[in-house]
Parts: C-alpha cells; structure tokens; sequence
C-alpha cells in the first residue's frame, strides 16, 4: 500500500510527474475515478488552506466526500485513531487524508490499514503537500531549481515545512539557507546554512518566511511581536534589498506585522496566494497518484477481478 506520509516517500521521477500532472490540472486538463469513489478527510487539527483545498481538489475530480467532524466523533469517547481509519476504510473510503497533532501519527497506522492515508500535516513533523505546492509554485517562476538560493526564516524547530522543504529542495539542487532566531534554529541542520536576516534577503532568489508555531512553543520567547519583526521580520527596507526577481513565500496562516509586513503580503514579489491557488492542483495530482498507484498494486495482486 502506497502512502504519502513524508516528502521522501516520493521518488524524484513521482514529484516530477504530481507537479506535470498539477500544471495541466491547473490548465483545465480532466481525471475522474472510473466509478463512485469516497475519500474521507479526517482534521484532528485546525486547518483553513489544506481542508479546503483538498475538499475542492475531491469535488473537482469528482469524488464522494466525507469529512469526519472531529469534534463530535468517537474519538472523543476514546477511540483509537487506527480503528477510525479502519472504520472510513470498512465503509467504503478509498483513501484518507489525515491532519492530527501528533508527530509521526501515521507509524500506528502504516502496514495496518488498506487505504491509502495522505498526510496534511502530523505536528512538528511532515507537511509532503504543502512542499509539493511550495515546490510547484518555485518551478512555475524559475523552471529550474539547480542553483537557486533558497533561505527559510523564522520558526524552524516546531515548523513541519522547514526540514521537509529543505530536504527535497536540496534533493532538486537549490541551495538551502536559513535565518531566524537561533533559539528556534533546528541542530540537526547545517550550521554554516544559517544567515544573518539583512544577508539573507539580499542573497534569495526564494525568501520562504515561517509562521511563529505559538500552539507549539512550550514557554513563551522573551521576544513582543513587535521586537521579532523587526530583527526577524521582512521589512519594507528589507525587502526594497531583495534581489529583482526574487519572490517571497510563506505557507500561511500569515501573522500579518510580525513574520512579514502587512502591505508586503500582497506584494508584486508575493506569491502567498499564489500558493494557495496551487493548493487544490497539487492535491488533485496527489488523490490521483494514491489512486492509480494503489490500483495498480490491487491489480498486480489479483484483488481486482473486472
Ligand atoms: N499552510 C497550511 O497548512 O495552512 P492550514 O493550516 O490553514 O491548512
């Protein structure tokens, strides 16, 4: 059973062919299920962008929806997150998308479960489509990403974005730094990568900006909002310093003021919305790798008798 749990789960040659598939996606191109398909979404964990983007990416290939209202499951009578994926696979589900708190959800569930699971974010963990969606907006401004200097700020210890992207941006070719606090730098990470903020936006071609995880921190920083934006933050002065062509990224929900200016949001260099946007093609290019892929295996092993 083939699962997207991580960014590294994908092949080089898989991501190549998710992000041609959500281009053409995005240019109108069509895919249904060969029949009345459901998938269920299940989001532990508030979300805006990924439990929208995928519902419309669902809609728009044509599946059947079930989103599990988390709140009012029986989770909260203390069932198990394995027998409430085994309960969406029993009924008929075909795959699950899941968003939950815990770091590495997915370890009870992997080898257990017979649907594809698409994970929409486990804690401080994996984020794979909003890497894909990050990864997709990237190709569309500078075709290739060999060389690219690409600087990660801000909130990288409790961000599921930052290690994931750096891994497979460094997998493509960019060259990855970072800049932020250092108390909220990750050790695992390569120290002569991390820059002073006023460098790193002067050397970017792609300034992606983290948002401060407050839901994650477990004591409060000394730092006022107003005291991180400016040592932090992407200022109008600092982003007047960017290169001509660079472009700023942020995987939002966006802390307007603090991460990054107010008015630099929708900048001419922004390309926040952008991201969004790529959101639902990126994971309609996801639904149907998990899809065909698991098809594939059900056919190879006989379960499938047409
Ligand atoms: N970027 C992102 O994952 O946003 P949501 O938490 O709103 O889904």
């Amino acid at each position: 059973m083939k699962h997207l749990l991580t960014i590294n789960d994908l092949s080089l040659m898989e991501i190549e062919q998710i992000l041609h598939d959500a281009q053409s996606f995005s240019k109108g191109e069509k895919w249904n299920p060969a029949e009345k398909t459901f998938v269920a979404n299940l989001f532990f964990e508030p979300s805006t962008r990924t439990r929208m983007s995928f519902e419309v990416a669902q809609k728009k290939l044509g599946f059947e929806v079930l989103n599990l209202d988390c709140g009012f499951s029986s989770t909260q009578k203390g069932e198990t997150l394995y027998d409430t994926v085994r309960t969406m696979e029993e009924i008929g589900a075909k795959a699950a998308v899941i968003r939950h708190s815990k770091d590495r959800y997915f370890e009870e569930l992997a080898g257990k479960v017979n649907i594809p699971i698409i994970n929409a974010g486990d804690g401080c963990g994996n984020h794979p489509t909003q890497s894909l969606l990050d990864l997709l907006t990237i190709q569309q401004e500078f075709i290739v990403l060999q060389g690219l200097k690409v600087v990660i700020v801000g909130d990288i210890r409790h961000s599921r974005v930052a290690r994931s992207n750096a891994e497979i941006l460094h997998r493509l070719g960019a060259k990855v730094y970072f800049s932020g606090p250092r108390e909220w730098y990750d050790a695992s990470l390569a120290e002569d990568h991390y820059l002073p903020m006023d460098e790193a936006c002067e050397m970017a071609d792609v300034l992606m900006m983290l948002r401060i995880q407050h839901e994650r921190h477990e004591c409060k920083s000394g730092m006022t909002s107003g005291q991180y934006h400016e040592a932090y933050g992407l200022t109008p002065a600092r982003e007047k310093r960017m290169k001509d062509q660079a472009i700023i990224m942020h995987p939002a929900p966006v802390n307007r003021g603090v991460e990054i200016a107010d008015e630099l949001v929708e900048c001419e260099r922004s390309r926040i919305f952008k991201q969004m946007n790529n959101g639902v093609f990126v994971r309609m290019a996801v639904l149907k790798w998990a899809l065909e892929e698991n098809l594939k295996e059900e056919t190879a092993n006989g379960y499938l008798v047409k």
